[in-house]
C-alpha cells in the first residue's frame, strides 16, 4: 500500500497535460512534486482525476488554438464529476490572467510559470468553490531544491533547468512577459540533482534555458558559475553520463563553451543555435542583436573548434516587412550553414510584444505559407546530405528502445543527435553500443552493430 504523507492533498488525483516546449515539460514534473509532498497522487488516467492541470504554451496562436480545443473536450469531464477542479497553468495562464476565467468558465485555477509552490493554496481555494489566481512573476524562483518527479517513463533521459526566464526581448517573442526576468539557478542544486539522476540509473540529462548561454550564478562567497563551468562540472559527474543543452543564443555563445564540449568525450556534439533569419534587416526588427556575420562566425568557431559537431536552428518564415531578397538570404544561410535539422515556423503576432506594439504584420499568410514550404523543402534536402555523409562512419549510439516502424529494430541517438536505427539483438534501452551507418532517411540513420 502506498503511504500517504502528511499535507492537505489527502490522496487526491491529480493529473497533468503538458503542451510548449522542454521547460513545460520539467516544469509538470516540478509541480507533481510539490503536489506529491503535500499528500496528492498522480494519474496518467484522466477519467479518474480530481483535479486537471492543463500546463500551456502562447508561443503561437497555434499552440494556444490547440489548447482552447482541448478545454472544450475537458468539459464532459466536468459534466460527470461535479467537484472536478480544472487549472489552467504555465506560460498561457500567464499571458491572459484573469481573462482566461472570463472566457472560459470551466476553469479554477490560473497559475503562472513561477506560482507552483502556491498549487496547494490554490487549490483549497478552488475546492471551497472560488476561482484561484496567482500569476505573479518572481525574480528569484528557480525551484531550485525540488526534485522533478521523472513523468518520462524511459528511465533514461532527464531535463534538468538550469535558469528560467529571459531578457532579450526578441520583439516576436511572448516568452520574456510569461516567463519574466532571467535568473540562474543554484549550481550546487543543479549537480545534487544530476548526482541523484546518475545513482537512479540515468544515463542523459538535457540542461534547459531560454539561452544557457547566459547562465551565470553568483554565490554568497564571490564565485562565480558561468555556462562553460557548468558544463565541465556536470560532465565531470560521470563519463557515462551524455550532457546535452538547450538552447544557445547564438550573440552569447562563446568559444570557452565550445572548448568545454570539445574537452569532454560526454558532452554531445550537437549545437541548437536558432538563427530565426539569414537577413541583417529583419534580424535587426527581431532585435536578435547579432548579423548574419557574426551568425557565421559563430558557426565557423563550432566547425573549427568541434568538427564532428551537428548544428539545427529554428527558422521564422514571413515576419514582419520581410522582402523575397530576405527570405532568399535565409535559404542561403541554411546552405552555408548546412544544417541536420530544424523547427522551421510561420510568423505569429503575439499581442503584447514589441513587433506587434511597432510593425505591421504585413507579409500575407499565402506567401509566409509559401516561404515556409520552400524552406521545409530546402531543409529535408539539407537533412539528407548531412545524414549521407555519415554512411560508413561508426557511432556510439545510447539505445532508447524498439524503433517506431518495427519491433525487430532498436532505435537511439548518436552523440550529434542523429536518430539511429539498427537490428536489435537483446540490447536494453540505456546501453551504449556501437552502429555503423549504411543507410540513411532524411530524418534516420540505419546501421548495424559493430564491435570496438
Ligand atoms: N529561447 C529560444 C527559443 C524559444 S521559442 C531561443 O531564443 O532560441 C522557440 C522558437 O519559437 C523560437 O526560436 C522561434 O523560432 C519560434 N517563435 C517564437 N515566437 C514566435 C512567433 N511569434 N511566431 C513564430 N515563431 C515564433
Ligand atoms: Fe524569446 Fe528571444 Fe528569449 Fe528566445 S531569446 S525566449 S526567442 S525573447
Ligand atoms: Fe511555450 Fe512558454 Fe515554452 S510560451 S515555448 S511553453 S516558455
Amino acid at each position: 500500500m502506498e503511504i500517504l504523507r502528511p499535507g492537505t492533498g489527502n490522496g487526491q488525483k491529480i493529473y497533468i497535460e503538458t503542451y510548449g516546449c522542454q521547460m513545460n515539460v520539467n516544469d509538470s514534473e516540478v509541480v507533481v512534486s510539490i503536489l506529491k509532498k503535500e499528500g496528492y497522487r498522480h494519474t496518467e488516467n484522466i477519467s479518474e482525476a480530481d483535479i486537471i492541470f492543463i500546463n500551456t504554451c502562447s508561443i503561437r496562436d497555434n499552440a494556444e488554438q490547440r489548447i482552447w480545443g482541448r478545454l472544450r473536450d475537458i468539459k464532459q469531464y466536468k459534466k460527470n464529476n461535479n467537484s472536478l477542479i480544472v487549472g489552467i497553468i504555465g506560460c498561457m495562464a500567464e499571458r491572459l490572467k484573469e481573462d482566461l476565467i472570463e472566457k472560459e468558465k470551466l476553469v479554477d485555477i490560473i497559475a503562472g510559470p513561477d506560482s507552483y509552490r502556491e498549487l496547494p493554496v490554490l487549490i483549497r481555494t478552488a475546492s471551497d468553490g472560488s476561482k484561484a489566481v496567482n500569476v505573479e512573476l518572481s525574480k528569484e524562483e528557480t525551484y531550485a531544491e525540488i526534485s522533478p518527479v521523472r513523468l518520462g517513463k524511459d528511465g533514461i533521459s532527464a531535463f534538468v533547468s538550469i535558469m528560467r526566464g529571459c531578457n532579450n526581448m526578441c520583439s516576436y517573442c511572448v516568452v520574456p512577459y510569461t516567463r519574466g526576468r532571467e535568473r540562474s539557478r543554484d549550481p550546487e542544486t543543479i549537480l545534487n540533482e544530476i548526482n541523484d539522476l546518475v545513482s537512479n540509473g540515468y544515463k542523459e540529462v538535457t540542461l534547459l534555458g531560454q539561452n544557457v548561454n547566459s547562465y551565470n550564478f553568483n554565490d554568497d562567497k564571490g564565485n562565480q558559475t558561468d555556462f562553460s563551468e557548468l558544463l565541465r562540472r556536470v560532465a565531470s559527474v560521470s563519463p557515462e553520463l551524455r550532457v546535452r543543452f538547450s538552447t544557445s543564443h547564438p550573440k552569447d555563445l562563446s568559444d570557452e563553451v565550445l572548448y568545454a564540449m570539445r574537452d569532454y568525450n560526454n558532452i554531445c556534439k550537437s549545437i541548437h543555435l536558432p538563427a530565426q533569419s539569414g537577413s541583417n534587416s529583419v534580424l535587426k526588427l527581431m532585435n536578435r542583436k547579432y548579423t548574419r556575420e557574426w551568425y557565421l562566425d559563430r558557426i565557423g568557431a563550432i566547425k573549427r573548434i568541434i568538427p564532428e559537431c551537428e548544428i539545427s536552428t529554428d527558422l521564422i518564415a514571413g515576419f514582419c516587412g520581410e522582402t523575397e531578397e530576405d527570405h532568399k538570404g535565409t535559404l542561403s544561410l541554411m546552405e552555408s550553414v548546412g544544417y541536420s535539422f530544424a523547427f522551421m515556423f510561420k510568423y505569429s503576432e503575439r499581442p503584447g510584444t514589441q513587433a506587434a506594439r511597432n510593425y505591421a504584420d504585413d507579409v500575407p499568410d499565402d506567401v509566409k505559407t509559401r516561404r515556409l514550404t520552400e524552406i521545409i523543402n530546402l531543409q529535408n534536402r539539407l537533412s539528407l546530405a548531412s545524414n549521407k555523409k555519415d554512411i560508413g562512419k561508426i557511432f556510439e549510439v545510447l539505445v532508447e528502445g524498439t524503433s517506431k516502424k518495427s519491433s525487430s529494430d532498436m532505435s537511439g541517438r548518436n552523440s550529434q543527435n542523429k536518430v539511429v536505427v539498427f537490428a536489435a539483438d537483446n540490447e536494453k534501452p540505456g546501453d551504449y553500443v556501437y552502429v555503423e551507418i549504411t543507410d540513411c532517411t532524411s530524418a534516420t540513420l540505419l546501421g548495424k552493430r559493430v564491435k570496438k
